[in-house]
């Protein structure tokens, strides 16, 4: 047991860990030794973790993993169905240019910006049901995970009222202590849903993107499980974890808080700065090398893991000066919150929409909004592979 291992200990909530902080005064990439003892990389460098990202050397394919991946960090991954055709995100090209393809028009900008009604909608819905419930309670529960889960299952069309059947498991998957066997069974209740799921929106379509997807008629029935399980389970943890996390970032940070909620121009931007300083991807993404590539120096062989880290990448003082603070107004584009190169984030452009909508109508209709315990006590994600707040108590 005497492995070093990915550091994962912060002594902060919100900074990441100091090792890994300490490693990238020294070089933008390491050698490390994963929990299992397989010998792989840690890229700590903004630049270096753009590079591997964007490089075609190096693939996302499960089957290319060393077969002894790190066990924490492969269960990191673990949103995977082995099995599913369609989950996109643990492919390389040309299988994953396919379905990538099949779904950037729903995506774009200008797509996402038909939405934002609909999200202001939900948004102002929630407040009302917060303020007729009246504070404390739990701003997960009543904000930060009904928005994002909604608009996914509207999009998608999956109905919000089968949401106990995923959100559980999608729990599960996310959990960095879950088993291979409770893992495998999770994907087994999500996949099994979707499929009943598929086949009913098969005899009575609606306006949806699955519905959209199945008329199309280019994917079976296990690639529409793959697509529908991706979309769905990496649309609303992310956001939610955002929300969340971001709303305690700002009620710890009230300058901070004060510049989102009395100046609109600052949200946009602020919303940015969010995804930089909190990185709720706070392990990996990995990528495999196919073949021997030289990065900054560093000989990765074929076959080697390589782990980003986003959080240390993203307060690289080569890129973002002053990058432990949490600034809304400074230039936060650029960063690593949404990956880069050919995985980065389809769901950006919505994820961004649900902030940029959610964050100033929270801080606006409730101006007295302030933590219920103290900081110490709301319980973090450190067990989570999307990093975040479990709960936050608030009232106003
Ligand atoms: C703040 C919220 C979000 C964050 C921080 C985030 C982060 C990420 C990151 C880092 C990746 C790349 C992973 C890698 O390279 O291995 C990714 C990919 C992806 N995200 Fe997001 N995401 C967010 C919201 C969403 C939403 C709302 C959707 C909804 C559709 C979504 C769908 C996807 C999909 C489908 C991929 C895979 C893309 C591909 O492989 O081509 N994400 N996301």
């Amino acid at each position: 047991m005497s492995h070093v291992s990915m550091p994962t200990l912060r002594r902060q909530p919100l900074d990441p860990p100091e090792e890994v902080l300490r490693l990238q005064e020294e070089g933008p990439i390491h050698r490390m030794t994963f929990a299992d003892g397989h010998l792989g990389w840690l890229v700590t460098g903004y630049s270096t973790a753009r590079a591997v990202l964007a490089s075609p050397h190096f693939s996302n394919r499960p089957e290319t993993m060393h077969p002894i991946v790190p066990s924490r960090l492969e269960i990191a991954r673990r949103g995977v169905p082995p099995v599913t055709r369609g989950f996109f995100l643990r492919m390389d090209p040309p299988d994953h240019t396919r379905y990538r393809k099949l779904l950037t028009g729903q995506f774009t900008v200008r797509r996402i910006k038909m939405l934002e009604p609909r999200i202001a909608e939900i948004t102002a819905a929630c407040l009302d049901e917060m303020e007729a419930a009246g504070g404390p309670l739990d701003l997960v529960e009543a904000f930060a995970l009904p928005i994002p889960s909604l608009v996914i299952c509207e999009l998608l069309g999956v109905p919000y009222e089968d949401r106990a059947q995923f959100q559980v498991d999608s729990q599960i998957l996310f959990n960095l202590e879950t088993g291979a066997d409770e893992a495998l069974a999770a994907i087994g209740r999500i996949s099994a849903y979707l499929h009943g799921l598929i086949q009913h929106k098969r005899e009575t379509p609606s306006d949806d993107l699955l519905s959209g997807l199945i008329e199309g008629g280019e994917l079976d029935d296990e690639e529409l499980i793959g697509v529908s399980f991706l979309l769905l389970v990496a649309g609303h943890e992310t956001t939610a974890n955002m929300l969340g996390l971001g709303t305690y970032a700002l009620l710890t940070n009230p300058d901070q808080l004060a510049a989102m909620r009395d100046d609109p121009s600052v949200a946009e931007n602020g919303v940015e700065e969010l995804l930089r300083y909190l990185t709720i991807i706070h392990l990996g993404p990995l990528r495999t090398a196919l073949e021997d590539v030289e990065i900054e120096g560093a000989l990765i062989k074929a076959g080697e893991t390589v782990a980003m880290h986003l959080p240390v990448a993203n307060r690289d003082p080569e890129r973002f000066p002053d990058g432990d603070r949490l600034d809304v107004t400074r230039p936060a584009g650029g960063h690593l919150s949404f990956g880069h190169g050919i995985h980065q984030c389809l769901g950006q452009q919505l994820a961004r929409a649900e902030m940029r909508i959610a964050y100033p109508a929270l801080l606006r209709r409730l101006p007295g909004l302030r933590l219920a315990v103290s900081p110490e006590e709301v319980p973090m994600r450190s067990d989570m592979s999307i990093y975040g707040v479990h709960r936050l108590p608030v009232t106003w």
